[in-house]
């Protein structure tokens, strides 16, 4: 397992009290991540360590896995076509980061394992092959909502259920749509990235299986904090983003079952994606043979390095283990709970009132504070990030009666409970007024 030799981002005395910064042991990242010592300036005019609570929108990359991927820049030559022998690695290095994802996430061993941009790249593609019907939940990001409300054949396939007060009766309310009328597809998130809650995936893959639907999980928010498993989850589909698991940006991943991507023409037409090409005779490219699985949808050359940076994501990810994954979150999700339970106003989010697990997100308001405010505050003042607004979960947000947004702090594998105490303390002076920045506030972004 990778220990935490990490350059920790320590606070300005003058930020942390002594109430919070004494009561709780300091809690270390749980491994190194690249920029953990970036500074960042704030209003006071000097500069300060960056507390980086903003996670959930895309996680810095592991210091291994950046190892990794400047690694195989140096060996980096054409994909798929070329001879020579840094083609060959880097043709065998993108084949083999397809195994690696699929180990991780206990693929079958017929899945089919495309790369894509990010996961709503994956979902558009889910779109693309799908065959008919789809239900979906209004709580969704909208990358796992929109393209499924876009007319296909001339008409909106997408079916979309109110999720209810709790998890049991939105459960309920999914197996009622299915059962109602026959769909292909059930598509769901696994943690939702407005507050952090988990859905059963094994129990919604169970409804969907009941009723001769098939499962897709938008894993963007689950895959790198807690375990998943293709297998043992019963699940057809998964999609995800390498740069919200640690990976840098640039790639994600659909896998699932075969036959939907073979029988589906392909999602980017070009080369790579054909077996063969013969216009004889044809005015278009009724003569093409198309390739089966992943090279069908991966038309032109690949994001090499993109795969190669999921890939060492999943391995290390593999090696902290979810154990330690999970643990970490755990005591930082409950010291930041417990903070944010002490401060006036702060009224958290969440969708479900028997929820029992939560990824490291919390979504909350501030009374009196407009969402941009606050984050700019902190920002400016704290050099602490994190992210405001509706998280493209219009309707979600809407549900929740902050139709105008939130706050999300939301933290990893390389926060530490500085980060959390940093942010507990700024947001403490700023619902009790004594913050000196309080007079520019009453002026610029009063809620
Ligand atoms: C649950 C969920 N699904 C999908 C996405 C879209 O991910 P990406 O922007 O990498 O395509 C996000 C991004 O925040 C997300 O949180």
């Amino acid at each position: 397992m990778l220990s935490a030799p990490v350059a920790t981002v320590r606070p300005t005395p003058a930020v942390v009290s002594a109430a919070i910064a004494d009561r709780a042991p300091f809690i270390p990242a749980l491994a190194p991540v690249v920029g953990a010592d970036a500074q960042v300036p704030v209003a006071a005019g000097h500069r300060v360590g960056y507390a980086n609570l903003d996670y959930a929108a895309s996680a810095p990359a592991l210091a291994s896995v950046a190892a990794q991927v400047a690694g195989a820049l140096g060996e980096y030559a054409s994909v798929h076509r070329g001879a020579g022998h840094l083609s060959q690695v880097t043709t065998r290095r993108y084949e083999a980061a397809r195994e690696t994802v699929r180990g991780f996430v206990r693929g079958r061993v017929d899945d089919s394992v495309v790369f894509t941009r990010n996961t709503t790249d994956a979902i558009n593609l889910a779109v693309h092959i799908t065959p008919g019907d789809v239900v979906v939940l209004d709580i969704e990001h909208h990358a796992n909502l929109l393209p499924w409300c876009a007319p296909k054949d001339g008409r909106n396939r997408a079916r979309v259920v109110t999720a209810r007060a709790t998890i049991e009766d939105t459960l309920v309310a999914i197996e009622a749509e299915l059962a109602s009328e026959p769909a292909s597809l059930l598509a769901v998130t696994a943690a939702s990235n407005v507050t952090g809650e988990v859905l059963p995936i094994s129990r919604l893959a169970s409804i969907a299986h009941r009723h001769g639907a098939r499962i897709l999980v938008d894993a963007a928010q689950l895959v790198a904090h807690r375990p998943i498993s293709i297998v043992s989850h019963g699940i057809d589909y998964l999609a995800f983003s390498g740069h919200k698991a640690y990976a840098p940006f640039g790639a994600g991943v659909l896998i699932g079952r075969s036959d939907w991507f073979d029988a589906a023409d392909p999602y980017l037409a070009g080369g790579g994606a054909t077996a063969d090409v013969d216009l004889r005779g044809d005015e278009n490219s009724a003569g093409t043979t198309w390739h089966t699985g992943a090279a069908r949808h991966e038309a032109g050359s690949p994001n090499v390095l993109g795969a190669v940076s999921i890939a060492e994501a999943c391995a290390a990810l593999a090696e902290l283990g979810p154990e330690a994954i999970g643990l970490h979150e755990l005591e930082l999700g409950e010291r930041l709970d417990a903070g944010l339970a002490r401060i006036d106003g702060v009224r958290p989010l969440q969708i479900f009132t028997d929820s029992t697990d939560r990824v490291g997100i919390a979504g909350f308001t501030i009374d009196g504070f407009a969402p941009r405010a606050v984050a700019e505050y902190l920002s400016s003042e704290h050099g602490i990030g994190v992210r405001d607004g509706k998280f493209c979960a219009h309707p979600l947000l809407k549900r929740l009666g902050h139709p105008e947004g939130a706050v999300r702090a939301s933290f990893g594998a390389g926060t530490t409970s500085d980060d959390v105490d940093r942010l507990l303390n700024a947001l403490g002076a700023l619902s009790a007024g004594t913050t000196t920045a309080r007079p520019e506030l009453d002026e610029g972004y009063p809620a």
